[in-house]
């Protein structure tokens, strides 16, 4: 039984007293909300002070993206073994503004996935094709390489998150159908089942690109959507706080 997992990626957003206020109000707006995993992605300078806020609930902290080695001359990077000090339980590796942005290729993101997996983090690692390579017909092709390339060498599938994240959908308010959605979902767990067997059952694949509280649920009725990672409505409690509410029972 997988339980759901909403994530909010706070992305460039929120000062350290805006992120404190938000997280104690996600924090005691969700003390109620059981049977499901809820998780803050704050920028990295103010991971402490939201962790301090979230401390004994059931919230868990993540952070936006790291860097594959321990330590080193690597300035403006952090570390694995830095987030966890800090009380990071996931961190979200590959998302599409990485991949677009800072050039992040898929051996990046398979030597991060791997590298917050031995440091005992929970990587949720992103994939999804842009708008063109839809119109092209290839999302498959590409989502199927962001996988498989992702996950080179990872043994532990049961401890990683994947998030389906359709590039044209992310912050632009054009949610994928839940039946588009579905579809990429069952094939990612598809090719999870053929690398690793039955105990795919137990990952989570969650959905993100424009999810809110109108169409979380449509998207978490279906069979292989375990979840939803957002952006734009994960900067409002109400509105997270509304996504969480709109999704009920284990999956
Ligand atoms: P969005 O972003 O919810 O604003 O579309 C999702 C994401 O980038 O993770």
């Amino acid at each position: 039984m997988r339980k759901w997992i909403v994530a909010g990626n706070w992305k460039m957003h929120n000062t350290v007293a805006e992120s404190i206020a938000l997280a104690k109000a996600i924090k005691d707006g969700a003390s109620g909300s059981k049977g499901g995993i809820i998780v803050l992605a704050p920028p990295f300078t103010a991971l402490f002070n939201v962790s301090e806020a979230i401390k004994g609930s059931n919230v868990f902290l993540a952070a936006q993206n790291m860097h594959y080695e321990d330590k080193g001359a690597f300035t403006g990077e952090i570390s694995p073994g830095m987030l966890m000090d800090i009380g990071c339980a996931y961190v979200i590796i590959g998302h599409s503004e990485r991949r677009k942005y800072f050039h992040e290729q898929d051996n990046e993101v398979n030597l991060k996935v791997k590298k917050a997996l031995t440091a005992g983090l929970t990587p949720i690692m992103c994939v999804g094709e842009t708008d063109e390579e839809r119109e092209k017909g290839v999302t498959k092709d590409v989502v199927g390489r962001q996988v498989r390339q992702g996950l080179k060498g990872v043994e532990k599938i049961e401890n990683v998150v994947i998030a389906y994240e359709p590039v044209w959908a992310i912050g632009t308010g054009k949610v994928a159908t839940s039946a588009q959605a579905q579809e990429v979902h069952a094939f990612i767990r598809g090719i999870l089942k053929e690398i690793y067997g039955s105990k795919v059952d137990d990952v989570h694949i969650l959905y993100g690109g424009s999810v809110t509280q109108d169409n979380i649920g449509d998207l978490i009725a279906m069979e292989d959507i375990d979840g939803a990672l957002v952006g734009g409505a994960s900067l409002k409690a109400d509105g997270f706080l509304g996504i969480i509410q709109n999704i009920t029972g284990d999956k």
